[in-house]
């Protein structure tokens, strides 16, 4: 049957993929009540649209940290592509440049950045797990930037690794005919089979649970490339990322992968974007499934979003063809809302055009006296 949105590719995913391998790509951690409140608190925020408006012509290009893109939609860091289909993160680098986009490559993934890189041109990212030991840090990142990649978005948000009882069931590893591209020739490409989560004894065993804001700036020493901080939900740290020198930020709960009970990413939103005094620019992810979701997003105030499970979600269906989809299919939805809110281009798209459950009452009738 047709996928007409990009829901549809889960189950799809499901029927195709291993057990261990679904269930890590779906889970979130302990309850998973953030998981479900990343998408649930899309569906409470409403459109006040604007009518008459002439909606002939749409403009949805956007410039990030100076790069011209077609859309405010980009592919968010997701480790361990190949697991999903052979070609990977190969597949995600070709679907994200064919549509003008960017693509965010994940620090496990399991292709290279050079492998990456070699698919040919695109605007792409490199998402950075800061590991014990510093060299391999930056070596990645020496990496990265000689492969081209325009931008560090920096992980803040999994000092360990958050409570994924699936993962734990499943004894969830990486198979053994894939590594960690990244790191293999420094023999952490591997993950070693343990009692519960092979993912949390190797994030426990290699990951820096010192990292702190001191590190941010550590960073900016060892590469030119902007810093994204991702994983921000607080003014606070909002404030803080700006002044260790964040080049920008990215609204993130991990896709309710860490710490349960946290708010919806759309919920955070608004307040990070009001720290922020627009001295940066606040990007969003987590449950954003449909155009609707993206243009409520930059109601409040983002720069753009990012998306993480639609990609494996379609790569295990389809492939490259499966996220081209999926790109298109939001780009679609995206442009058929601005026309119907009355917004001919991303500037017009404003708070106005919203209504959330946190706005004092509008219009309410009068008491009679
Ligand atoms: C992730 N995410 C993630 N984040 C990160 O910084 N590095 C990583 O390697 C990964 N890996 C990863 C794997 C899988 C299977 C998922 C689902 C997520 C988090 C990701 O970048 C993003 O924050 C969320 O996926 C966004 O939420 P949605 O779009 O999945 O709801």
């Amino acid at each position: 049957m047709e996928v007409t949105n990009v829901k549809e590719y889960q189950a799809i995913a499901k029927e195709k993929l291993p057990k261990m391998v679904y269930d890590y790509y779906a889970s979130g951690a302990e309850d998973q009540w953030t998981l479900e409140e990343n998408q649930n608190a899309f569906a409470r925020i409403l459109f006040r649209p604007r009518i008459l408006i002439d909606v002939s012509k749409i403009d949805m290009t956007t410039t990030i940290l100076g790069f011209k893109i077609s859309m405010p939609i980009m592919i968010a860091p997701t480790a361990m592509q190949k697991m999903a289909h052979p070609e990977g993160e190969y597949a995600t680098a070709r679907a994200a440049s064919a549509a003008g986009t960017i693509m965010t490559l994940s620090s496990w993934a399991t292709s290279s950045v050079e492998e990456v890189a070699s698919t040919g041109p695109g605007i792409r990212f490199f998402q950075l797990y800061v590991y014990k030991d510093r060299n391999v840090v930056a070596q990645l990142v020496r990496r990265a930037e000689r492969a081209g990649f325009k931008a560090i978005a920096l992980t803040v948000d999994t000092p360990r690794l958050g409570r994924r009882e699936a993962d734990i069931k499943n004894r969830f590893t990486l198979p053994p005919f894939l590594t960690l591209k990244n790191f293999e020739g420094l023999d952490l490409g591997k993950m070693d089979e343990a009692n519960d989560s092979g993912l949390a004894s190797y994030v426990a065993g290699q990951i820096d649970r010192t990292l702190s804001w001191k590190d941010v700036k550590w960073l900016q020493t060892i590469t030119s490339m902007p810093i994204l901080v991702k994983g921000v939900i607080t003014a606070e740290d909002t404030r803080l990322a700006i002044q260790a020198g964040a080049a920008g930020i990215i609204v993130s709960n991990h896709g309710a992968r860490q710490l349960d009970y946290v708010p919806a990413t759309i919920m955070a939103l608004e307040e990070v974007v009001k720290a922020a005094q627009r001295r940066v620019p606040v990007f969003l992810d987590g449950g954003v499934r449909r155009g609707t979701d993206v243009f409520k997003a930059l109601a409040l105030g983002a720069s753009g979003i990012f998306i993480g499970r639609p990609v494996v979600f379609s790569l295990a269906a389809e492939g490259e063809v499966g996220v081209k989809k999926v790109l298109q299919m939001l780009r679609d939805e995206f442009e058929l809302t601005m026309a119907l809110s009355g917004c001919t281009s991303l500037k017009q798209i404003t708070r106005n055009h919203i209504v959330t459950e946190w706005d004092t009452p509008r219009a309410r009738p009068a008491p009679r006296l």
